[in-house]
């Protein structure tokens, strides 16, 4: 299927926060100052309430679906019984992005709760694309990939992440989440540059940043002894703020949602999170304009 339709929503100027069940009565009730909204739709097949909520807000606000079942990277196939489920939630909502993992999740019938890594191939990268082209047909939209968390590097794989990004763009023509949060602790896991890795990202492609929190945990394998752990329990650390507006430089104003998890916060600290990334991007647009100037 190509890909030819500009898919960064226009009305995302402002920064967007993913919108977990135990806000959405309050969401519905305030509708605080949010640019966007990004939902996993999982947490919708089964909740007719929540889904009545939702279709509400999206009267009001543009909606991002983010898939976390869709396993596009088993080996054995996608489920498409799940897939046709999704997309009859994709039709009801009209979403401004519909995105998901360069991960897998599934085997033989099996959900696993984790994203886990896959080995960076050019097998994998032809089952990832053949995936990637059937959940576009059945969607009918692209389907945006993310970065992925990083704890160990395989060893069969045989091209880094980017080499392999960039493959994946050359190949299909996706466009991709780029989850800065994502590329700052898996530099510090595997010890690489995030500034660099940024700098050599597929910018064309990108048409969403993430921003979320990490937990850090004891590791001796880890130089420092620190692991960071991908766990969306904690604001924004301030590292990954510095790579924030370095990506903004890179690749523009691109829609952003900050993403929260676990230890849901009171919805007034997630609106700061989010006001807190537009000034972020209100400083670097003013640099730019400074320098242009
Ligand atoms: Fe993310």
């Amino acid at each position: 299927m190509a890909i030819t339709s500009d898919i960064a929503p226009s009305t995302a100027e402002r920064t967007g926060i993913g919108l977990r069940l135990p806000h959405i009565a309050e969401v519905v009730a305030t509708r605080p100052p949010v640019g966007w909204l990004e939902i996993h739709p999982e947490n919708f097949l089964a909740n007719p309430h929540g889904l009545e909520l939702l279709t509400d807000l999206a009267r009001d606000y543009p909606i991002s679906v983010h898939t976390v079942g869709i396993s596009i990277g088993s080996a054995d196939g996608i489920d498409r019984v799940h897939l046709r489920r999704l997309r009859a939630l994709v039709d009801r909502l009209n979403p401004v992005l519909v995105s998901g993992h360069l991960a897998w999740s599934a085997t033989g019938g099996t959900y696993l709760n984790d994203l886990l890594p896959l080995p960076y191939t050019t097998e994998t990268l032809r089952v990832v694309a053949a995936h990637l082209g059937e959940v576009q047909d059945v969607f009918g939209r692209p389907y945006v990939v993310e970065n992925p968390s990083s704890y160990v590097s395989l060893a069969t794989s045989t091209m880094t992440e980017l080499e392999f990004l960039h493959a994946l763009v050359n190949d299909t023509g996706c466009r991709l989440l780029c989850d800065v949060s994502n590329v700052h602790l898996s530099g510090h896991n595997m010890g690489y540059d995030a500034y660099r890795f940024i700098d050599e990202f597929p910018a064309a492609a990108v048409a969403e940043l993430h921003l979320g929190g990490f937990t850090p945990e004891d590791d001796e394998a880890i130089p420092g002894g620190t692991l960071l752990v991908d766990t969306h329990a904690h604001a924004v650390a301030d590292p990954a703020w510095g790579l924030y507006a370095h990506a903004l430089r890179r690749f523009g104003p691109q829609p952003t949602i900050v993403e929260w998890d676990n230890d849901l916060p009171a919805l007034a600290i997630l609106i700061d999170e989010a006001a807190k990334a537009d000034h972020v991007r209100q400083t670097v647009r003013e640099d730019r304009h400074a320098h242009a100037g």
